[in-house]
């Protein structure tokens, strides 16, 4: 009797206990990549929710993060037509891990060979004389054939079918559609139809038609259609149409033809357990690296970032990004020397100048600044993480807001204007010889940072002309650094320094504080900027992949 109860006891607790297991168990096999902005595989941060869609879609499909990247980029072009598209350019970097190697492949835009024979007369002016060769197409082929797994055709089909049967229209697209000063410049361009009724109200469905049948041609075809095919021969056509019509001269055949995309070897620096890479010329790579290397002399923490300190990390952070615009000169211009680079990148350079980085705001010799003009922002750029822990990170541009607005009328091409980013550095390229097949200078950095262990990582990038390299060091820091989630550090205020060095903070609560007190330490604070920076950003450890689209440009993640 008193040996059945004790049994019957044993075996009531050990029942309790295994219950207490499974649950245990349980809770702990809960998939723990659930929230906003967290996934536990793969994830695509695009600038807006369907393209991270479609790119996610693809990713599942079993394709790799450069194809992702490429069906993302197709379908920005016409969810965000006014930053990017097949008519531009893209600089892409890219983590192959099972070499553990990282790439750059640089498809800017390069000049024609015919160039007006003044070509920086008339700097920001409209006009066919402005298109710079598109790389865009070149790009994704060459990172397609090295990294892509799924085939060309199956990364255009989701956009051939948005561009066929059409969307409503965008929120952020419609605000530059119904924006006072640009609105009667777009009527006024060949891209009125495209996106207004007759009565000059904004469609309140697009559609692209003829971009459809073209990219159906390029699905099909590969890019050989673009830069030498038939819808290269329309193309063209059309531009020098438009260029006869302007008595000027534009590109031609023979400069699509000639087009090549580069495949380079990445920059790169440390930054405590990370190494991040990043592209050399024509971006400004080297600006950023050499801005976070004399920033991480100070030994930042989350303690930074508290009340007692917040004045003094924004005064050196204010301080180094200036340095980091006192550098710009060696980085424009067709012969940058490898020496200059190198120096950019050195631990030496960088901490002679952390060392001049005191309590102090000094005149703009200080800092070797000269006056440049700002650098126009239509751009976009897309984060990838595959599952296997390839990544892309890429920006594209047609430079101003919707390129040249000029459209091709045959092919629904949207054609750049780059060519306009020459006059910033028209001192360095003093006569059209020295532009003549170069690329101009740009803003864009995408850059990914990975751990020593490799399993952590940040792939980062944006758009905002000359406050790209700003923000992404803001977000490096805030993430690394300064301890923020991924989502928080892309949605914190951002300051950033023109070559005035006029100081404008973002008009966000969280930045106020900091605004007054550099106010009162003799900064000069200027408005910001109406069209802001725009980050897309993912960060993977141990755990979780967090990928941020940036709230700024109503964008959206996706992953799974
Ligand atoms: C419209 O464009 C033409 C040619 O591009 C230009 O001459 C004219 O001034 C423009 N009109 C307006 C209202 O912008
Ligand atoms: C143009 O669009 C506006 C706003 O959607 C609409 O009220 C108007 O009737 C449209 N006009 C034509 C001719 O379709
Ligand atoms: C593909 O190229 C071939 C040969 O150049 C051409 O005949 C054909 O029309 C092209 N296909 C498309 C869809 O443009
Ligand atoms: C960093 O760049 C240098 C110079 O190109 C190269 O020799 C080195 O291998 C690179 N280091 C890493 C970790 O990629
Ligand atoms: C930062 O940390 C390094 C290494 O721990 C130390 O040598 C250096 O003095 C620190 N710098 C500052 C400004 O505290
Ligand atoms: C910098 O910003 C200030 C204030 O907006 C402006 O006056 C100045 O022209 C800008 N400098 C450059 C080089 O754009
Ligand atoms: C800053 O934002 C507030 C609230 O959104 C707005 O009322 C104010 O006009 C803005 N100021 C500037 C300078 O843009
Ligand atoms: C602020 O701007 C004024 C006028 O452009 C200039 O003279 C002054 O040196 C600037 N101050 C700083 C700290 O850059």
């Amino acid at each position: 009797m008193k040996n059945r109860r004790s049994c019957c006891c044993f075996v009531v607790l050990f029942v309790a206990v295994l219950l207490t297991a499974v649950i245990l168990l349980l809770l702990l096999w809960k998939p723990r990549c659930k929230g906003r902005n967290l996934y536990s595989q793969a994830a695509v941060a695009a600038d807006s929710v369907e393209c991270s869609e479609i790119g996610r879609n693809i990713l599942l499909d079993g394709g790799s993060a450069v194809d992702g990247a490429i069906a993302a980029l197709l379908c920005t072009s016409l969810i965000n037509p006014q930053s990017m598209g097949i008519g531009g350019g893209a600089i892409f970097t890219i983590y192959d891990a099972s070499e553990g190697r990282v790439t750059v492949i640089n498809a800017r835009e390069k000049a024609p060979q015919m160039l007006e024979p003044d070509p920086f007369t008339g700097c920001q002016k409209p006009g066919p004389q402005w298109i710079a060769v598109p790389g865009e197409l070149r790009g994704y082929e060459e990172a397609h054939q090295k990294f892509g797994k799924l085939p060309w055709k199956s990364l255009f089909e989701p956009s051939i079918k948005l561009a066929e049967s059409g969307f409503p229209l965008p929120k952020y697209l419609k605000k530059f559609l119904e924006h006072q000063i640009l609105k009667p410049q777009i009527i006024n361009s060949s891209l009125c139809s495209l996106f207004y009724n007759i009565t000059g109200s904004p469609l309140d469905i697009v559609k692209y038609p003829q971009l459809a049948k073209t990219l159906k041609a390029i699905a099909k075809n590969g890019s050989d259609e673009f830069y030498s095919g038939k819808i290269g021969q329309d193309l063209i056509k059309d531009i020098q149409e438009e260029a006869d019509k302007n008595s000027v001269r534009a590109l031609t055949l023979e400069d699509l033809k000639l087009y090549k995309a580069s495949v380079v070897e990445p920059l790169n620096i440390s930054l405590g357990d990370y190494m991040m890479y990043t592209p050399p010329q024509p971006s400004r790579g080297a600006i950023l690296s050499f801005i976070l290397n004399i920033l991480k002399g100070f030994n930042f923490s989350a303690k930074s970032m508290e009340e007692s300190q917040r004045s003094q990390t924004y005064h050196r952070i204010i301080e180094a990004l200036k340095f980091g615009n006192g550098q710009l000169s060696r980085m424009i211009g067709s012969k940058v020397q490898p020496r200059d680079i190198s120096k950019l990148l050195s631990d030496q350079f960088a901490e002679s100048t952390w060392q001049r980085i005191d309590d102090q705001v000094h005149p703009l010799q200080y800092y070797n600044t000269e006056p440049r003009a700002r650098e126009k922002y239509a751009t976009s750029h897309i984060s990838v993480i595959d599952r296997n822990g390839n990544a892309v990170s890429v920006t594209s541009s047609i430079n101003y807001l919707f390129g040249s607005r000029i459209i091709s009328k045959s092919t629904g091409i949207i054609l750049n204007n780059q060519l306009a980013d020459f006059c910033s550095a028209d001192r360095i390229f003093p006569d059209i010889k020295a532009v003549t097949g170069q690329q101009p200078p740009s803003s864009m950095s995408p850059s990914i940072l990975i751990s020593r262990d490799k399993k952590s990582m940040m792939v980062v990038g944006g758009a905002g002309g000359s406050m790209i390299v700003s923000a992404i060091a803001q977000i490096i820091m805030n993430k690394l650094w300064f301890g923020l989630s991924m989502t928080d550090a892309i949605e914190k205020g951002r300051v950033h320094v023109n070559s005035s060095n006029s100081v404008n903070f973002e008009n966000r609560s969280d930045v106020k504080e900091a605004m007054t007190a550099m106010k009162q330490k003799g900064h000069n604070i200027t408005e910001p900027s109406l069209v802001p920076s725009v980050i897309q950003g993912i960060f993977r450890d141990h755990g979780c992949i967090e990928a941020v689209s940036d709230t700024r440009k109503a964008g959206k993640s996706a992953g799974y």
